[in-house]
């Protein structure tokens, strides 16, 4: 069983852990959300800028928080795709040079692979197969896990994800970014079915509905009309809570729907959920009753592991690395990659 210490800055949050196996020795995130908030989204530049100042004193501080020393860690990993180019690459870079100056191993990790693996550690027991929804800021995808590194991609956004819708509506209702947990927030008070919001269905060439893919893009603009309409009406009071409700309930709605289908029909037992969105709860209690009305285990791993983290890669580095696989010091950075590619990242 494999010690690996993970970097991961994929996008806004620079991230170092230590894991052995499925077994946390130290996790340390820092969010880099207050810089870009003023921006309304994340500013790749600023990123990379600030993963550069972040990154040293969040390697010492997971290696003290471990308690172990470097020959006791057994390779150095990072995310190496997909994400963004200029972020991506400080922390390659960190990784590289940390496995040449401690002589370890190096191994790339794919990041929808790490968000996978953040079931894993909440739930050391799952095994394969099993089906990940895994609805990010930028993601958003059904897919069957089968072994490490061998997964089928089965649904997926046509257009904007999941958390890049609620990042959008909440933009359009001056909630501020991220979006997510304030609509989150907001929709607790509000109307699930104040206002009905067309679900983002896909259209098959023969007729019918795509069962797995869904589209958001549709649902945004839905909300963006009712909101000029409803400020019309009343300049001076927007129903903003059962706006926020009835938005993410269509969301929720369409995730579950899309996702019990999935399993069904591959005859899977068992639901893990990954990424940001995974914190909402409106798909918690839509997913899992649902989940528990076709008798489906479903899984959503603590928040901490849902965002993005160091020790989800690290988790996925632990079992390639048993399994003897290795990157070459020559692996690059690469801003796309499908999850179906991950064993692109090791040569050996
Ligand atoms: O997985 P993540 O930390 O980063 C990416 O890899 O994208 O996900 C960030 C996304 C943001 O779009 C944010 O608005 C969303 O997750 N998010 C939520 C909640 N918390 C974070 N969306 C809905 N409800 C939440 N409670
Ligand atoms: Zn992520």
């Amino acid at each position: 069983m494999a010690t690996i210490l993970a970097v991961e800055t994929s996008c806004d949050e620079t991230a170092v852990a230590i894991v052995k196996n499925r077994y946390i020795y130290s996790n340390v995130v820092a969010s880099q959300i207050s810089l870009h908030q003023s921006y309304g989204g994340v500013v790749p530049e600023i990123a990379s800028r600030q993963h550069l100042v972040t990154i040293n004193p969040l390697i010492s501080k997971a290696l003290v928080d471990s308690g172990l020393n470097w020959n006791q860690i057994d390779a150095i990993a990072c995310t190496s795709a997909p994400g963004l180019v200029g972020a991506l690459l400080v922390g390659l870079s960190a990784a590289k040079t940390l496995a040449i100056v401690q002589e370890k191993p190096f191994l790339g990790v794919h990041h929808l692979e790490g968000h996978i693996y953040a079931s894993y550690l909440s739930e050391p027991e799952l095994q394969p197969p099993f089906l990940c929804l895994l609805v990010s800021g930028g993601h958003t995808s059904l897919i069957l896990v089968k072994d490490c590194g061998e997964y089928e991609s089965l649904g997926t956004t046509r257009d904007d994800a999941a958390g890049e819708a609620f990042d959008k509506v909440a933009r359009l209702l001056d909630l501020g970014y991220p979006g997510g947990p304030v609509i989150d927030r907001l929709a607790k008070t509000g109307n699930p079915e104040a206002f009905p919001l067309p679900e983002g269905k896909i259209s098959l060439p023969g007729g019918g509905y795509h069962p797995y893919d869904c589209s958001f893009s549709g649902l945004k603009t839905a909300v963006m009309r009712l909101v000029t309409q409803l400020r019309q009406d009343d300049p001076h009071h927007l129903p903003v809570a059962d706006l926020a409700a009835s938005f993410q309930a269509t969301i929720a709605r369409t995730l579950t729907q899309r996702a019990i289908a999935c399993a069904l029909d591959c005859g899977i037992k068992n639901i893990a959920v990954g990424g940001g969105v995974a914190a909402n709860s409106g798909l918690r209690a839509y997913l899992t009753e649902a989940a528990r009305q076709h008798d489906l285990q479903v899984y959503f791993p603590p928040l901490k592991l849902c965002t993005d983290n160091a020790a989800m890669i690290a988790c996925a580095a632990a079992e390639h690395f048993d399994r003897g696989h290795r990157s070459s010091l020559n692996l690059g950075v690469q801003s796309r990659l499908a999850v179906t590619e991950v064993m692109k990242l090791y040569n050996m």
